[in-house]
């Protein structure tokens, strides 16, 4: 296993009350690609600012690796020229594509002599090449996000640090920046890269660090998380669509044939029925157990037995829609723990404010001999005090004497 390089320790943001990033912990090992998933306001982009020493933290610390040990971000000089950053989308002053990257390949010591061939060589990789000497506030949101991304890795930094690269970009720019985001890693690089783009992630991250409301709930590899779920889905691609009037008795003879390999315990917010047919893809969808050797058994049920009603030509298992159920089960459960927190907190409030009512009555009763009652004079000595205190001098006159 390769070294730590980054690591997050207990870190938290504060904004006035309001806490972004609630005492998270994350490694990130060298040569890895690590996803920060999580919706808007999250918390995202206040990691990301505090790692870039934009924003700093109110308590916990980052620790990176330049060479040697881990030392304290604080403490290190060296982290401009090793670490690279696109942090939302960008805005660049009125200058050409070549003249910003140029600027920015200096301001990050770049090695003057070697600084022309870089930048034609990240403008040829992300098909900017032509744009080389246009202006860079006439380019497309998508063309920035790739000057963006080529700002921030122009001086080769080992640590590459992405805030939402792929956002604005049309599908084939996505792949670009995905092909370019695969090849900085097969060169060695580290990259942590947030998204909310569940896809994107899953097709280039190693793991992934689940944030929800400043906490993360989940960090693990894509398959590791699905395997978490309790029911997986398989979808079968058949040939020729099947006739409406089949579709039902077709799927009560496949959930009898299949019932030993099927969820026994299907999560009804998922789906009622074992499986599905979409008419529109031509899909059959399983939700089974989740052991890889029912896959096989239901392979085999589907072309034995029902090869006279259909022809499996292929079949998925989608990381994304896994994905997307454990990222919604994970922020479920986390809202249902800061449901039940807060629900604990206001039950030990109105506690303490029961005893304090409590104590009082004992300090300010006594027992009245004549009548056999417990009263309390002195809380009309009190009252006396607030109602001149208010401005209610005829609280003075007040006699009444509360009794139990
Ligand atoms: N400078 C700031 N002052 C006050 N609150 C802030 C500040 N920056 C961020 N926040 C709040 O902190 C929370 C986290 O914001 P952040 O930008 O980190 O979210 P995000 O996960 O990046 O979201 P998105 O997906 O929309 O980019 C939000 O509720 C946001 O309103
Ligand atoms: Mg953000």
């Amino acid at each position: 296993m390769s070294e730590t390089i980054i690591k997050l320790e207990n870190l938290t943001k504060k904004f006035d009350k309001f806490t972004a990033v609630n005492n998270i912990n994350l490694e990130v090992r060298k040569g890895e690609i690590i996803g920060l998933v999580g919706p808007n306001g999250a918390g995202k982009t206040t990691t990301i600012k505090m790692i870039a020493k934009i924003l700093k933290s109110n308590s916990g610390r980052i620790l990176i690796r330049t060479s040697g040990d881990l030392e304290d971000l604080q403490k290190v000089s060296a982290t401009v020229t090793h670490m690279g950053f696109l942090i939302d989308i960008p805005e660049f002053y009125k200058m050409t594509a070549n003249s910003l990257l140029k600027y920015f390949a200096k301001l990050q010591n770049y090695p003057k002599k070697e600084i022309n061939e870089r930048i034609d060589f990240l403008l040829a990789f992300f098909n900017l090449t032509e744009w080389k000497h246009e202006n860079v506030k006439n380019f497309s949101k998508g063309m920035k996000q790739k000057v963006g991304l080529i700002q921030a890795i122009i001086h080769d930094p080992e640590i590459i640090i992405l805030d939402e690269p792929q956002t604005g970009l049309d599908p084939l720019a996505r792949v670009d920046i995905r092909n370019g985001i695969k090849q900085l890693q097969s060169q060695g690089k580290t990259i942590f890269v947030a998204s909310h783009m569940l896809y994107e992630i899953s097709e280039i991250c190693d793991k992934i660090a689940m944030i929800n409301r400043g906490s993360i709930i989940g960090f693990d590899t894509v398959e590791n998380l699905a395997s978490a779920l309790k029911t997986r889905e398989i979808t079968f691609e058949v040939l020729e669509p099947l006739t409406p009037q089949d579709v039902e008795p077709l799927l009560s003879r496949l959930i009898e044939k299949l019932n030993p390999y099927l969820d026994k315990d299907l999560d009804p917010s998922i789906s009622t029925i074992p499986i599905k047919y979409y008419p529109e893809e031509k899909e059959l969808k399983i939700f089974y157990d989740g052991n890889d050797t029912s896959i096989g058994e239901i392979l085999k049920i589907l072309i034995k037995e029902f090869e006279s009603d259909f022809t499996v030509v292929s079949y998925t298992q989608e990381k994304t829609s896994q994905l997307e159920r454990v990222y919604s089960q994970m922020v479920k459960d986390n809202e249902l723990n800061i449901q039940n927190d807060e629900i604990k907190e206001n039950i030990i409030f109105l506690e303490a404010i029961a005893a304090c009512l409590f104590f009082a009555a004992i300090i300010c009763s006594e027992f009245d001999k004549k009548t056999g009652y417990i009263v309390f004079p002195k809380i009309n000595k009190y009252k006396l005090i607030l109602g001149k205190y208010l401005g209610y001098p005829s609280a003075e006159k007040s006699e009444s004497v509360c009794c139990l």
